[in-house]
């Protein structure tokens, strides 16, 4: 799906929470074999946050929203909706987005999960953003956050080194402020869903103590397919801005794309001749985080001024599904 009309509506305020604990390269050899001559070259990552044993996704994502409407001066009784990005929720059911409604207070907003893996706060602030441009909603609360820590298997060293834990908020609304969001373009190929998988756990293949004995319950990921495939999506997105929306690309100010290998990122920018500058990236400190990894870095470049009102600003993210999704906004 793609949507080239201009749409008025603006990211009033972000917030971002991580966990305190830091787990590095080094840690990582100790449990793995492995070591940060490996993993650091390969992927851009030095270290990643992992949440404490007590707290779930929604823990992570109430403190980041509680950051987000403090910034906007929002008290949570004025928010139409929550929508929480996220493929690791605290239940299969009840929805995230509903423990992170009544952990706020937010008695008036609706709530649910948008589960596209990577791509998710995306998808979601695609949709919000539809919502709000057709009157139906003037505040809503759009969060990525994960747990993935949960889900990741510290035996694999093909997928453990790569995932960390954390969330961040964005409260958008009709623009009061000059923002717009000129285009969005959203994708999926459930013919690649093998690629990056939790195999058991859902209706196809339950808990049983086979499946846990089994391991079948942590990700599981065909990385070096899944490398390919992400940089060339990725760099369709990119070269199809300019001929959507009639932007340059040399006009953006800044590329946010999804953290999840700083080569997949600098071979998208190199191959469509962009300054690798251009990206804000956080991998080494944060690691992948799914959903939560565009708005995290969102929120770091707002509170770091590198990003200012009137600027141009490009999310891209590729991920589990296989899904894809680009959104250029103008901040
Ligand atoms: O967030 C959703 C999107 N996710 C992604 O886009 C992830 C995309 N994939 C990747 O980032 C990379 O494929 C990885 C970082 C996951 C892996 O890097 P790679 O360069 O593709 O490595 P590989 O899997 O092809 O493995 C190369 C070698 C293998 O050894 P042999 O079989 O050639 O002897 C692996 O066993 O490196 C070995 N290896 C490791 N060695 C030390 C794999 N993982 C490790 C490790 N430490 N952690």
């Amino acid at each position: 799906m793609k949507c080239s009309k201009t749409l008025s509506v603006e990211i009033a305020s972000v917030g971002s929470y991580l966990p305190e604990r830091v787990l590095s390269n080094d840690d990582l050899s100790e449990m793995v074999d492995t070591s940060d001559e490996w993993i650091y070259p390969r992927t851009g990552i030095r270290e990643r946050r992992i949440a404490a044993p007590e707290q779930a996704t929604s823990d992570l994502a109430a403190a980041a929203a509680e950051q987000a409407l403090a910034r906007a001066g929002l008290e949570p009784e004025g928010l139409d909706a929550i929508l929480v990005a996220t493929c690791t929720p605290d239940h299969q059911f009840p929805a995230t987005a509903c423990l992170v409604q009544a952990a706020l207070g937010a008695r008036n907003a609706l709530a649910c999960d948008l589960e596209a893996a990577c791509s998710g706060f995306v998808y979601a602030l695609t949709h919000a953003a539809a919502m709000l441009e057709t009157g139906m909603a003037d505040n809503i609360l759009v969060i990525g956050a994960e747990t993935l820590s949960r889900m990741t298997d510290y035996t694999d060293r093909r997928s453990c080194i790569l995932f960390g834990d954390g969330a961040a908020a964005a409260l958008l609304r009709r623009a009061t402020d000059g923002g717009q969001v000129l285009y969005t373009e959203l994708g999926a190929d459930g013919s690649g869903g093998d690629l990056l998988i939790i195999p058991a756990g859902g209706t196809r293949s339950p808990a049983s103590l086979e499946t846990v004995k089994n391991r079948r319950h942590y990700m599981k990921i065909k990385g070096p397919e899944v490398f390919k495939i992400a940089v060339n999506k990725l760099l369709e997105l990119l070269q199809r801005i300019p001929e959507e929306t009639g932007v340059d690309l040399a006009d953006i100010k800044m590329v946010i794309p999804h953290q999840s290998n700083a080569r997949i990122i600098n071979s998208m920018l190199k191959r469509a001749g962009m300054d690798l500058g251009k990206a804000y990236m956080n991998i080494d400190r944060v690691g992948n985080t799914s959903a939560a990894s565009i708005p995290i870095a969102l929120a770091e470049a707002v509170e770091q001024g590198k990003l200012q009102r009137g600027d141009l600003v490009l999310l891209m993210a590729f991920g589990g599904g296989l899904t894809w999704a680009s959104a250029l906004l103008r901040y």
